[in-house]
């Protein structure tokens, strides 16, 4: 049912790459119900106190988590975004590098925290998302998305930092 909400963009944003476009999804009620029912499931099978998004697209998914879970937001930004004091991690991208922040004071002792994003691809926004938690004095307890490119492999670079740390996609490609 989620699956046959995403449409398959052709050449987007570059010719070759198959662009997966979660905007049906979001606009059918029922899937986004359902999608936003199964991250609740999951932040509460695994204790979290916290649901962290990662900007732009996860915030869309993350959100309502934290509203159906009744637990609190966390964002992690894009670099510059943040008004106070910030933990910065830097990622590589395909050409270059790109930075996430959170701010310092996103957590309180003993704080065990879902990440939530739309997909998993190379891992490196979310290996960065886990480090920036981490940095903070938090604990990642869950990754969940609702798609993974499996052939990118991003679950296994995330393995080699967090054996332990449990990944869940609804749907893998
Ligand atoms: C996209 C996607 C994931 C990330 C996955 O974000 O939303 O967050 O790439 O790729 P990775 O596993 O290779 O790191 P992107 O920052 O491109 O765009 P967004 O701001 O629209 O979320
Ligand atoms: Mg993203």
């Amino acid at each position: 049912m989620l699956g046959s909400r995403i449409r398959d963009v052709p050449d987007y944003p570059k010719p070759g790459i198959v662009f997966k476009d979660i905007t049906p999804l979001l606009a059918d009620p029922a899937a986004f119900r359902v999608m936003t029912g199964e991250f609740a499931r999951q932040a509460r099978e695994s204790g979290a106190t916290k649901v962290v998004g990662l900007e732009a697209r996860g915030f869309i998914l993350a959100a309502p988590v934290a509203v159906a879970a009744q637990i609190g937001f966390i964002p992690v930004r894009k670099a510059g975004k943040l008004p106070g004091a910030v933990h910065a991690v830097s990622y590589a991208l395909e050409y270059g590098e790109a930075t996430l922040e959170i701010h310092r004071d996103s957590f309180v002792p003993g704080d065990r925290v879902l990440i939530v994003d739309d997909v998993l691809a190379t891992g490196g926004t979310a290996a960065a998302a886990v480090e920036a938690i981490r940095r903070c004095g938090a604990e990642p307890v869950g990754l969940s998305v609702l798609m993974e490119l499996g052939f990118l492999g991003g679950r296994g670079r995330l393995a080699l930092d967090s054996p332990s740390l449990p990944v869940t996609a609804l749907l893998t490609v």
